[in-house]
């Protein structure tokens, strides 16, 4: 079975950083709609002028472009083995969409990532990305390297990670994308995963919330059967 994952949770919960360790080890490709964005906001493309502005006030994207998006990156062949959405569905219209692209194939698994607001500030404001390769640092308790440990190019803050954009974040996703948990918790394959703990503790925790789920899946009869 396909392990069709979605991962949720508020800004700086560690989707991002998971859903890298998750790629790697089950070899199932990261789809996340924030960096497709901010590459084609860098790229300069039809689509980025239409998401910068949008993104820079923390507020969402239309559910339209966001859903021919995923649409369109799911078809290929690189997915149909399984996939980890980062950061789709954030309203309930996306998930509903979701479920109808996701007709005939296997039964999504479903995490939520869970970590208090104050720590969600906090993990933001020391946030810095890499300007070339796009890795992320600010989880290890140590200093921040002065240049990307990865490529050595220059680290710099998202520009929506400013403290007055985190707070409008956070309101947009307790407002629209919160709503997803009761969407989804009737599901078999629904978990919620403590993400405020160390990213090793996180990563044990959803490998077992994943496996968990798919076999909760597997239990299930098939549809009409
Ligand atoms: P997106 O890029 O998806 O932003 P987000 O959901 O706000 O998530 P982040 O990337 O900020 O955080 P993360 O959870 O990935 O955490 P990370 O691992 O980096 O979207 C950006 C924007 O694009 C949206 O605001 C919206 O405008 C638009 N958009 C995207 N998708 C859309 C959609 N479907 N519909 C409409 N609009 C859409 O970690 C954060 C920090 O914490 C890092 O410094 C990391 O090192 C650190 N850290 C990670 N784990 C831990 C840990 N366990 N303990 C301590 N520190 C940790």
């Amino acid at each position: 079975m396909a392990a069709n994952l979605v991962l949720f949770g508020p800004p700086g919960a560690g989707k991002g950083t998971q859903a890298k360790r998750i790629e790697q080890v089950r070899r199932i490709p990261q789809i996340s709609t924030g960096d497709i964005l901010r590459e084609a906001v860098q790229a300069g493309t039809e689509l980025g002028l239409q998401a910068k502005a949008v993104m820079e006030r923390g507020e969402l994207v239309s559910d339209a472009l966001m859903v021919g998006i995923v649409r369109e990156r799911l078809a290929r062949d690189d997915a149909a083995g399984g996939f980890i959405l980062d950061g789709f569905p954030r309203t309930v219209a996306q998930a509903v969409a979701l479920d109808e692209i996701l007709t005939g194939r296997d039964p999504l698994v479903i995490i939520e990532l869970g970590v208090p607001d104050q720590e969600l500030v906090e993990r933001l404001s020391r946030r810095r990305v890499c300007l070339r390769c796009g890795a992320t640092f600010g989880a290890g308790a140590g200093d921040m390297p002065a240049a990307c440990t990865r490529c050595g190019a220059a680290l710099v803050q998202r520009s929506d990670d400013r403290e007055d954009v985190v707070r409008e974040r956070l309101r947009v996703y307790h407002e629209q994308t919160q709503p997803l948990v009761a969407f989804y918790e009737d599901r078999p394959s629904f978990r919620r995963v403590e993400g405020n703990q160390p990213p090793d503790a996180v990563h044990a925790a959803l490998g077992v919330a994943i496996d968990e789920a798919l076999a909760a899946v597997r239990r299930q009869p098939p549809p009409g059967g």
